[in-house]
């Protein structure tokens, strides 16, 4: 108990000079003290105060983009993975994995998965897996991986809300899904 409050104590000291100048002045407490510099803009947010450039998730970046001689479908990697996944990301699934699953490096062949992303991923890689590492852990390790040469976290921002969908209205967060274009 005793530890909580002290580590409250700045908070409830400022919220208290808030209170006695509210009651002073009578009018509302202002937010900031008088010293402090103008707030900066608010920070972009894609489909918070910003637009949603994939507003299907995965399927609307992981795409074949030709002009740049790019196929980031994730059909083309599934066919690398079937294959043999390589380095990095057998290091990156190994660290997302249960403790105690050993990891052949060759994904099984699941084509009909393809149709329905990352829905259908997810009956195998859900948070209950116990022979797939599971996305919750996969994806997060995958993508925001502090590299700097992480295009994720460069071209991309690193934004959560790229794959998790806010509904303004309510509050609540959803995870599209759908088949790959
Ligand atoms: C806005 C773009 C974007 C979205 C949305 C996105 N990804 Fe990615 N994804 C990337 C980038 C960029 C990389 C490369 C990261 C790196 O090089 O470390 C990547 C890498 C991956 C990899 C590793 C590929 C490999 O073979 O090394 C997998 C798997 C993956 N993404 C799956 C998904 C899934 C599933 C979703 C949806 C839940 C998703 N991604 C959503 C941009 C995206
Ligand atoms: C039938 C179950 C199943 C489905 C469906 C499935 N996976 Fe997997 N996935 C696995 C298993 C098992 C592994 C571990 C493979 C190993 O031992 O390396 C795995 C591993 C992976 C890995 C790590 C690389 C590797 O091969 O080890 C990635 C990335 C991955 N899955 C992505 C996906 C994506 C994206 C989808 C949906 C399009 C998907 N998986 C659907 C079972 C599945
Ligand atoms: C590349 C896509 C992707 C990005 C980017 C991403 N997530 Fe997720 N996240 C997922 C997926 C897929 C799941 C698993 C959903 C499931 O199992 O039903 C998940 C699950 C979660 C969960 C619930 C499970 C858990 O681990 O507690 C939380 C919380 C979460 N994400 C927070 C975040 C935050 C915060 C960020 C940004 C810093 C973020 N995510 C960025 C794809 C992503």
């Amino acid at each position: 108990m005793r530890r909580i409050a002290s580590r409250h104590r700045p908070a409830l000291a400022m919220a208290a000079l808030l209170a006695a100048a509210a009651a002073t002045t009578g009018a509302a407490a202002p937010p900031r003290g008088e010293g402090m510099p103008p707030l900066p803009p608010p920070r972009a947010v894609p489909g918070v105060n910003a637009p949603d450039m994939y507003p299907h998730g995965c399927i609307d970046c992981h795409l074949n983009y030709q002009d740049l001689g790019m196929d980031v479908r994730i059909s083309t990697h599934m066919k690398q993975w079937c294959a043999g996944a390589g380095e990095a990301l057998l290091a990156a699934a190994a660290d997302a994995a249960p403790a105690g699953v050993a990891l052949t490096g060759r994904h099984p062949d699941v084509a009909d998965a393809l149709a329905d992303i990352p829905g259908a991923c997810l009956a195998c890689h859900g948070e209950q897996a116990t022979d797939a590492p599971p996305f919750a852990r996969l994806m997060h390790r995958i993508h925001l991986e502090p590299r700097p040469d992480n295009p994720f976290l460069s071209m991309f921002q690193g934004e959560c809300t790229h794959c998790h969908k806010l509904d303004l209205a309510s509050g609540a967060w959803h995870l599209p899904s759908g088949p790959e274009r």
